[in-house]
């Protein structure tokens, strides 16, 4: 006869086991789920392009300065400086963020108007430059990684979220017309925005954001790179398409050609 100590050690022992073997499972799935990483600089057209490729091969999408954004403003509701990167990490770890469609919920409140605008955007900079934060944000990034794949957005998702990404591109656009596309944005959300202004926030933002030394925005070696400011957003999707179905051919050429040699 055992005794109960017993019975609850070989208990909690399976459950361990068994979540172990969840976990490594899960991990294992996760890798083999394609992703396209699409990083550039503000207003570079990431945005629009990713969230139509992934609608076009019935991918997910993540956008991952949402995050950001809501980090910057979750900070700013709990009046916490935004220079105190433990203190907005600890609130990281808890943020109760929830994506419904194109809304998105912060405790449960529909926020997505108020993280677009270009306050928003700045104070999302700000916050992204903290180690902390960035570590804080890792997981809950690797978790949108499902089936059948995952397009994202970002400024590192082919250096650090998705290093194994199937396929990475550098979106970019002169800053002039990233400008003029994020002024037309904004009047088309009733903000009224002149043109000068927008570039030196373009200016300020790019330069924070390719100069702090976690995870700065830079081209990678092997992220396709893409100049749209000839280009409109469905002849970048268009592009980037071709650029995968090459990308996946070559990798199940090349496990093709593993598997039998
Ligand atoms: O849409 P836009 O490019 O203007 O900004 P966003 O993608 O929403 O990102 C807002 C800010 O979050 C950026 O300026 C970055 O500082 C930061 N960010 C980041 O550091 N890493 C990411 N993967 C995404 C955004």
């Amino acid at each position: 006869m055992q005794s109960p100590a017993v019975h609850i050690f070989l208990y909690l022992f399976m459950t361990l086991i068994a979540l172990s073997t969840d976990m490594v499972s899960n991990t294992t799935n996760r890798i083999n789920v394609p992703v396209i990483a699409i990083d550039g600089p503000t207003a570079s057209g990431k945005g629009t392009v990713a969230a139509r490729l992934a609608d076009a091969l019935g991918f997910h999408y993540l956008d991952s300065g949402a995050l950001y954004r809501l980090t910057g403003l979750a900070a700013r509701r709990q009046a916490i400086d935004l220079s105190a990167g433990r203190e907005i990490a600890d609130i990281t770890w808890r943020l109760d963020i929830r994506f419904q469609g194109d809304k998105i919920f912060l405790a449960g409140e529909d926020v997505s108007d108020e993280i677009r605008g270009e306050a928003a955007g700045q104070n999302a900079s700000v916050v992204a430059a903290h180690p902390a934060v960035r570590e804080a944000l890792l997981a809950r990034q690797r978790q949108f990684r499902e089936a059948p794949g995952l397009v994202c957005d970002g400024r590192d998702m082919g250096s650090v979220i998705f290093p194994d990404a199937a396929l990475k591109v550098f979106l970019t656009a002169s800053v002039e017309a990233r400008a003029e596309r994020r002024t037309k944005q904004l009047k088309q959300k009733g903000i009224s925005a002149i043109i000068d202004d927008v570039v030196a926030e373009l200016r300020i933002r790019d330069e924070r954001d390719c100069n702090r030394p976690v995870a700065p925005l830079q081209c990678q070696a092997d992220a396709q790179l893409l100049d749209t400011t000839e280009i409109s957003a469905g002849m970048a999707v268009e592009k980037i398409l071709g650029w995968y179905k090459t990308a996946i051919y070559n990798r199940d050429l090349a496990s093709n050609t593993r598997v039998d040699a």
